[in-house]
């Protein structure tokens, strides 16, 4: 333990995700159903999403009161601190609720609008990914780093889709693009955790348009300290728009690919 200003933000992080993913394990029902839709009606809300949100904002709030909150599920609090938290309770809300293991708890604290600590808490691989800015990214404890860059064309890629018909639409026509230029494209349904799989060097890259801030802050914190690039269109940082992690190396052809086919607009 040491007394370095992150060091508190990063075990207050690591204990809220922590505890919302045993919540989200134990309290799921068998007949989990969708509390709500959002954005379309394939954009699903379940009552264990708001549950965890309570969770991680009461767990923080009790311990950093003066400290804002943005949370998925719709709290938005601002502060006085200086400090945020950008939280995504359950990234993967899809695979949480058909009970695939691949969903995520996203916790990022943020000091004057850049992640300064971000946790992915992957509850059913018992996987943890935290890291500090400057100070590396670590899987279970153990620092990690992102792969060396493969040929663009042997480069293993993920994805992700919004919910809205028109946006999958063009994502699929930027598929069809990429997919023979590479060796393979993924899709877990968990951006979080795709941004992580990049830093801790099991996937080449990462893109998708549409992620919010909740579903990256964390993860694109942990792929840059794993030494991936991380950024967005060119000589832009991550954003709505487009999130893209990938190796040096990789980064550069796909943004430049993304960039020739609009992959940040629908
Ligand atoms: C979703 C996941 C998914 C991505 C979607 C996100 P949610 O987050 O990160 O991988 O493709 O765009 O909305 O809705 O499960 O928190």
């Amino acid at each position: 333990m040491t007394d370095a200003p992150w060091a508190a933000l990063r075990d207050i992080a690591l204990e809220a995700a922590k505890r919302a993913g045993e919540l989200l394990i134990t309290g799921r029902p068998d007949d989990l159903t969708v509390a709500a839709t959002k954005s379309s009606p394939i954009d699903v809300v379940t009552e264990m999403d708001l549950a965890a949100e309570d969770l991680i904002r009461q767990y923080i709030g009790a311990r950093r009161p003066d400290d804002g909150f943005l949370g998925e599920e719709g709290a938005d609090v601002p502060g006085s601190s200086g400090v945020r938290w950008v939280v995504d309770p359950l990234d993967g809300t899809v695979n949480y609720l058909y009970g695939l293991p691949g969903w995520a708890v996203s916790i990022a604290a943020e000091v004057d609008g850049e992640a300064l600590v971000g946790v992915v808490e992957v509850p059913m691989r018992k996987e943890t990914f935290y890291a500090v800015r400057g100070g590396g990214a670590f899987r279970n404890g153990e620092p990690v780093r992102c792969r060396t860059a493969p040929p663009f064309s042997q480069a293993l890629i993920a994805t992700g889709f919004g919910y809205l018909t028109a946006r999958r639409d063009h994502q699929a026509a930027v598929v069809r693009e990429l997919l023979p230029q590479v060796r393979d494209i993924r899709r877990s349904g968990t951006g979080a955790l795709d941004l992580c799989e990049v830093g801790c060097g099991r996937l080449d890259g990462f893109y998708e348009r549409g992620l919010h801030r909740w579903d990256f802050a964390a993860g694109a914190l942990f792929a840059s300290e794993g030494g991936a690039l991380v950024g967005g269109r060119f000589g832009e940082p991550a954003s709505e728009e487009l999130t893209m992690a990938a190796v040096p190396g990789v980064f550069e052809p796909l943004q430049g690919l993304l960039d020739a086919l609009g992959a940040w607009h629908d």
